[in-house]
């Protein structure tokens, strides 16, 4: 799929922690974007020094099937220049953006059980591939791992909520690192929850985020076994 020079404004914004702020943008030429789940836009972002400009890249956090309107998570904690321009843009602002870029999508494979693990706002192309997966009625299980830091770090709970309630194939663990003293859930990285997988041949893993993070868990996956994981291509070499 080639990427293509696009507009879109920024439709609604909302503050899901101190940190993340949830973005969406609507396609105004064209009026939509044809993608696969866990692809990314870049944003053309103005350089201060020089009067070019820089990319920077975003996951889409939506699924496909809404392709008029693309969710992203932006962690205000970067503050390079991608950040503190996208965060500075306000409801109607106009965006410059390419896409869709990567290759790190959904594989079809009905065989496995599927494996999600994410870390932050890695979770954002895990989103949109659960979202197109449980859009479908299917039976094949699906269980999403995300590491965040600590209680106030939570966002989407709710929506996980909905998600195991109306889909019996569905179950996510969520793990802080650093939890307040009253935590009572689970305690650790989302490295410490593979310990509890005896085989792991019957899955396909996705993994998102810390980059340390997807390096330790495809090591793990590989070393536990036949598990076929799928991530940025430029983990790759790492
Ligand atoms: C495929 C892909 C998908 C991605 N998806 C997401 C996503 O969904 N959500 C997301 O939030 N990010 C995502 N990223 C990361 C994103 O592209 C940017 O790298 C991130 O927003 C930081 O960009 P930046 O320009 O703000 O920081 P950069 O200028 O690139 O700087 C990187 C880091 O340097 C430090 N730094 C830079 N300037 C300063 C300064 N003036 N003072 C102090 N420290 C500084 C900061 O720690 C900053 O985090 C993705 C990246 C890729 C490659
Ligand atoms: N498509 C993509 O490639 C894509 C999409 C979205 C985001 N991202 C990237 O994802 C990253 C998200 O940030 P982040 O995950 O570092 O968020 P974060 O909010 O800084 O950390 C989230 C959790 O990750 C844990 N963590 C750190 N190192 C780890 C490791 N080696 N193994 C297991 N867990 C570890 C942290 O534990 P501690 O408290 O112990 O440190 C914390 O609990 C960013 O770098 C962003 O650019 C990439």
């Amino acid at each position: 799929m080639t990427a293509c020079p696009f507009r879109a404004k920024v439709l609604s914004i909302r503050q899901l922690t101190r940190a993340i702020r949830e973005m969406t943008l609507e396609m105004l030429e064209p009026s939509e974007l044809s993608f696969q789940p866990g692809q990314s836009i870049a944003v053309t972002v103005p350089d201060q020094s020089s009067s070019s400009s820089l990319l920077r890249y975003y996951s889409l956090a939506s699924p496909p099937h809404s392709s008029n309107q693309l969710v992203l998570l932006l962690n205000s904690h970067d503050r390079g220049q991608g950040s503190t321009f996208l965060l500075e843009n306000e409801i109607g602002a106009d965006l410059q953006i390419s896409g869709p870029h990567g290759s790190f999508m959904l594989q079809q494979d009905q065989e496995r059980e599927l494996l999600f693990v994410g870390t932050g706002t890695g979770i954002a192309p895990l989103w949109s591939m659960i979202a197109t997966l449980l859009a479908v009625p299917s039976s094949q299980p699906i269980t999403l791992l995300w590491g965040l830091r600590s209680e106030s770090d939570r966002y989407y709970l709710q929506e996980l909520e909905t998600w195991k309630t109306h889909h019996e194939n569905f179950s996510y663990v969520l793990t802080l690192s650093q939890p307040s003293s009253a935590w009572k859930g689970n305690t650790g990285r989302v490295t410490d929850l593979l310990q509890a997988f005896s085989t792991v041949d019957h899955l396909a893993a996705y993994v998102c985020g810390n980059r340390t993070m997807v390096k330790e868990v495809t090591d793990l996956l590989h070393e536990k076994g036949d598990c076929a994981v799928f991530r940025e291509r430029y983990h790759e070499n790492s």
